[in-house]
């Protein structure tokens, strides 16, 4: 018998996401700075009969069925786990949450498979967890070198959005990528520069699809955010600050006045 291991699942968000292009089998290809959280899942894994077990906040926003990428991280591994997971961000939201704990349940089995990407695109960075320039369909990964700290407030309003729809409801898939050498990100201004000079090419498209999220941007900007933007194909929207103290009085001032969305002031993972 092991000692049970437990995974932290960062949160994933996207400060910025280029469709490029498409693929004759319909998936995209993608240019994208991908960070990780402070906030995320918690993956716990111990010996026994392959089983999950959901636990937290939005444990009830998902099933424990055989198509759970915990589970289903753990039969591509080809090993059997007691799986525990501490649902900590709202599910199908933008920023990783799904491929975050597959990937969370693959390190903690200390598994490396052939083909993570099987579980999603957003896996491979996932297993990392590392500031990453993603390319390609998600599998083209530079990882970034140190970044300055960011002060973020996420803002969830509490719907889901399908990832297949928004990508389809793209008016142009040949979109300019990020330039090809990134500068160097000596403090968070010039990061904040860079970001606020590219794009998230889904966004257009899911504010379509739903409005609320063109709300949730607003209500950052109202705040004070230097920067808003929404992270992958939504519905999450992060606002950047100016400092923890000011991150932490947004996040309260738009939690006590939309009580119905999922608020959160975070930082980068470490
Ligand atoms: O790989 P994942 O399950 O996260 O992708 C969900 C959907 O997003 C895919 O079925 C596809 O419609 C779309 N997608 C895409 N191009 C990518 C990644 C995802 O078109 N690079």
């Amino acid at each position: 018998m092991s000692a049970p291991r437990r995974e932290f699942a960062p949160a994933k968000l996207n400060l910025t996401l280029h469709v490029t292009g498409q693929r004759a089998d319909g998936y995209h290809l993608l240019d994208s700075l991908v960070v990780f959280l402070d906030v995320g899942d918690v993956v716990t894994v111990a010996d026994g009969p392959l089983s999950l077990e959901l636990r937290g906040p939005f444990a009830a926003e998902l099933a424990a069925d055989p198509d759970n990428l915990c589970l289903r991280a753990a039969r591509l591994a080809g090993r059997d786990a007691a799986i525990v997971l501490e649902k900590n961000l709202p599910v199908a939201s933008g920023i990783g949450g799904g491929s975050a704990d597959a990937a969370a349940v693959l390190r903690a089995l200390g598994a490396t498979p052939e083909h993570p990407e099987m579980l999603g695109a957003d896996v491979p960075v996932c297993l990392a967890s590392r500031h990453t320039r993603m390319q390609g369909l998600g599998e083209v990964l530079t990882p970034l070198p140190a970044l300055p700290p960011l002060h973020l407030v996420l803002v969830n309003p509490r719907l889901s959005l399908s990832t297949p729809l928004v990508f389809r409801s793209l008016a142009r898939r040949d979109n300019p990528p990020m330039p090809d050498a990134l500068p160097d990100f000596v403090d968070a201004g010039a990061l904040i520069t860079f970001v606020a000079a590219c794009r998230n090419d889904l966004q257009p498209p899911a504010i379509a699809l739903m409005p609320q999220i063109a709300d949730c941007l607003a209500v950052l900007d109202g705040a004070g955010a230097v920067l808003s933007r929404m992270s992958g194909s939504g519905a999450t929207c992060f606002g950047l600050f100016d400092s923890p103290a000011d991150a932490q009085a947004a996040r309260d001032r738009i939690a006590a006045e939309n009580p119905g969305w999922w608020v959160a002031a975070s930082g980068l993972a470490s």
